[in-house]
């Protein structure tokens, strides 16, 4: 759960500033690891933005997480020229390893899945990141090993 004081410290860095509210929903999501409902709140409260605008925002870019996510996230490209290389059955041999799917997140919050579209290294396709890794040229007899190496 959020705590109040912590999402009031990170509101208050950015008060009177125009353009924050993607770095201060950033901020947020760095601090707790998502964005809480009860952060949402405050923000709206304390700035006096309209809910449904900040759930707009939130929900358009793909970095924000309103469930709380795992501690490493792999993102499975699915773009055009990952797909034509075999991006489906990298996404299936993740799926497959650890016995979740696309958009969800395992039960001991290690990670989380999510799929992409085209992270901008089409020619190593099919492509996988997690984290900050790039792990490109996949077959899916290789994603256990690479999963293996996160603890
Ligand atoms: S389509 Fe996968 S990196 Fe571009």
């Amino acid at each position: 759960m959020a705590s109040d004081k912590r999402v009031d410290e990170i509101i208050d860095r950015y008060k009177g500033e125009e353009g924050f509210l993607i770095q201060l929903l950033l901020d947020i999501q760095n601090e707790f690891n998502w964005i809480p409902k009860e952060a949402i709140l405050r923000i709206s409260t304390r700035l006096q933005i309209p809910l449904s605008h900040i759930y707009r925002v939130v929900s358009f870019y793909k970095v924000l997480n309103l469930k709380p996510i795992g501690r490493h996230v792999i993102q499975v490209c699915l773009g055009t020229a990952c797909h034509v290389r075999g991006g489906p059955r990298i996404l299936d041999a993740v799926e497959n390893t650890l016995g979740i799917k696309a958009g969800m997140t395992t039960g001991d919050m290690k990670f989380t899945v999510k799929r992409v579209n085209c992270i901008g290294c089409c020619a190593l396709g099919p492509v996988m990141v997690i984290d900050n890794d790039y792990h490109c040229k996949l077959t899916p007899a290789g994603i256990k090993d690479i999963l293996a190496r996160y603890d």
